[in-house]
């Protein structure tokens, strides 16, 4: 048995009860409340069905297994109720767990997902469009799952799935020539490209004659015209060129960007091993794939035309990616609205033969002021937009912060160039926070006052709790006889364990412990769940209580071996948060 770990005990007492099972689930979960101890475990609960037993009767059976094999760090074991298992554990073994979190490079978080890759498919914006609010989601939502997934140790591919294939690039070349100055065509934008596009595609409306020019140059690009393919090149460039600079500001990196256009060629090859596998069939000149038993509407993985459409296309996607990866699961960030077509698709897939794990994380729709974002309702604020506002907000709290009697009322434009970065690091993180700290799956109103507060479950009121830590350990190190350069030394990033070790001697101390004993395996099930907003809830409750420590128990003040433990204790906590927000794509400054 591992000596440190309380679930190899409790998993050992299950299997030494029931020998014929697998327990390699059990989990000790914090006590919901300290009066039932420091852990509880509710496995018996869940194996009554597979045992075909009464819980309370496994739970007797393990309890007394759990008895004679009792490891020394567990002070007390208690059978409860319909059969939890409740325990304490000593402080000492707290303390000298907290000492494995600071001495871990990766503050412990296990490496589940060693030696194993997966592909992680978000953002994915269509081409020749400015990105707009409404892309914030897939971005900072899949984002924040790539950073934890490699966190656990996986292997990451991050993919932007770009839309660079399709109608639109007919009535788009169309726009181009037609629609634009010289000069708009000489210094071509990604901002001339939409516009150019509604131009077009309304003379389309309008306009038959339009209308059929903007086809021909559509099947022109698809058989390869030089001229309409060098077109179509240069657009998707500049619009990755204008992408990439949201992702600068977001810190976002992609390991690929193949677009639906890499797809392409390899169509056909899946429609006939669909017709092979007797999955696809002929429907009013169409192909389709049923789902009967599934209940589901039927897909079109071939139209009259001949043409392919997005169904063919992501199965073409996940065969390419299982060849050339070969991923143990692959991760797909979008709204909601796409949940029908990533059923449809995985059904066909896993019909197929493909066995990879394939998971659609859902989110819900992000409204603005209480109203849907969209074109019609002219509030599709531009993401640049968006984020500049952001700078422009975070500026004031700054200035705010750090104004002198010289500049009693700074304006904007008089912001140093150390301030529009703290600024920078602010409101891109409130933006992000305000959008990570919601469960995906639920619909999110944006609101520019909750999301910069610095009270209350924001961005800027972790970060801030993060520079107080910051300024407490320079506290600590001036009292301590170093000067202020020292001092910058003495990070929470630095944290180390006390000589004389974690002392824990209040009840909020060890309350303190045990929740940063939970950061490894919250970010385990953050990742497992598909949910950033289980990390970031975990760090609001554990910011809230290093906070209510923090009130209630000198530090300075202290006896200096009490002191060395507290200090040690803050900047553990510090170093936690500062890591936890990393993996939301939170910068932490260490002064507001
Ligand atoms: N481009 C699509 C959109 O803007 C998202 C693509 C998601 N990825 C995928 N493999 N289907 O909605």
């Amino acid at each position: 048995m591992d000596e440190k770990t309380i679930e190899g005990w409790l998993r050992d007492g299950f299997s030494a009860a029931f020998p014929e099972n697998d327990f390699s689930h059990v989990r000790a979960l914090p006590a919901t409340d300290a009066k039932f101890g420091d852990f509880q475990c509710n496995d018996a609960l869940a194996a009554a069905k597979t045992l075909r037993q009464p819980p309370r009767k496994i739970a007797e059976a393990v309890f007394a297994k759990l008895l004679d094999n009792r490891p020394p760090f567990v002070e007390k074991l208690e059978l409860a109720g319909p059969g939890f298992l409740n325990m304490t554990v000593s402080t000492a073994w707290l303390a000298s767990r907290l000492r494995d979190i600071s001495e871990s490079p990766n503050l412990d978080i296990p490496q589940v997902g060693a030696g194993k890759k997966v592909v992680i498919d978000y953002s994915s914006p269509n081409a020749a469009k400015q990105m707009h609010i409404g892309h914030i989601r897939s971005t900072v939502i899949g984002n924040a799952i790539d950073r934890i997934y490699r966190a656990l140790g996986y292997d990451v591919i991050a993919d932007n799935h770009l839309g660079d294939w399709g109608t639109q690039f007919g009535i788009l070349i169309k726009g181009y020539r037609e629609c634009l100055t010289q000069e708009e065509r000489d210094n071509l934008t990604v901002a001339n490209l939409e516009k150019c596009y509604v131009l077009s595609s309304s003379r389309a409306k309008a306009d038959e004659a339009w209308k059929n020019a903007c086809r021909e140059e559509l099947v022109r690009l698809q058989q390869g015209d030089a001229e309409d393919v060098a077109l179509w090149k240069r657009f998707i460039e500049i619009s990755i060129a204008e992408f990439d600079r949201m992702y600068a500001k977001l810190g976002v990196k992609f390991d690929t960007y193949r677009g639906e256009s890499y797809y392409n060629p390899l169509m056909p090859g899946v429609v006939d091993r669909l017709k092979k596998a007797g999955l696809a069939e002929p429907s009013e000149g169409a192909l389709i794939v049923r789902f009967d038993a599934e209940k589901l509407p039927v897909a079109i993985v071939q139209k009259s035309d001949g043409g392919f459409n997005y169904t063919t296309s992501d199965i073409a996607c996940v065969e390419s990616r299982v060849k050339d990866y070969a991923p143990e699961r692959i991760i797909y960030v979008t709204d909601d609205r796409q949940q029908l077509h990533f059923r449809q698709f995985f059904i066909i897939c896993e019909k197929l033969g493909y066995t990879t794990k394939l998971v659609h994380v859902p989110f819900g729709l992000m409204s603005y002021g209480g109203k849907a974002i969209s074109t019609r309702e002219g509030n599709l604020i531009k993401l640049d937009d968006l984020l500049a506002e952001a700078v422009r907000r975070a500026l004031k709290i700054v200035q705010k912060r750090t104004t002198t009697v010289d500049t009693p009322n700074p304006a904007a434009d008089q912001a140093t160039p150390a301030q529009i970065s703290l600024a920078e690091q602010i409101g891109f993180g409130a933006v992000k926070y305000a959008d990570l700290s919601h469960d995906p799956a639920t619909a999110i109103d944006f609101d520019w006052d909750k999301a910069l507060a610095l009270e209350g479950n924001s961005g800027p009121y972790l970060q801030y709790a993060y520079a107080r830590v910051c300024s407490l350990m320079e506290k600590a190190a001036v009292l301590d006889g170093g000067d202020g350069h020292r001092a910058s030394a003495t990070l929470p990033g630095d944290a180390q364990p006390p000589t004389t070790g974690y002392q824990l001697s209040t009840p909020i101390e060890k309350q303190l412990a045990l929740q940063l004993l939970q950061f490894g395996p919250t970010v385990l099930r953050a990742a497992e769940n598909y949910k950033p907003s289980v990390l970031a809830d975990y760090l609001f409750q554990t910011a809230q209580m290093y906070s209510s420590f923090y009130q209630r128990s000198p530090i300075l003040k202290s006896e200096p071996e009490v002191r060395e433990a507290r200090l040690a204790l803050c900047a553990l906590f510090g170093k936690v948060l500062a890591k936890g927000l990393s993996l939301l794509g939170i910068e932490t400054p260490a002064r507001i």
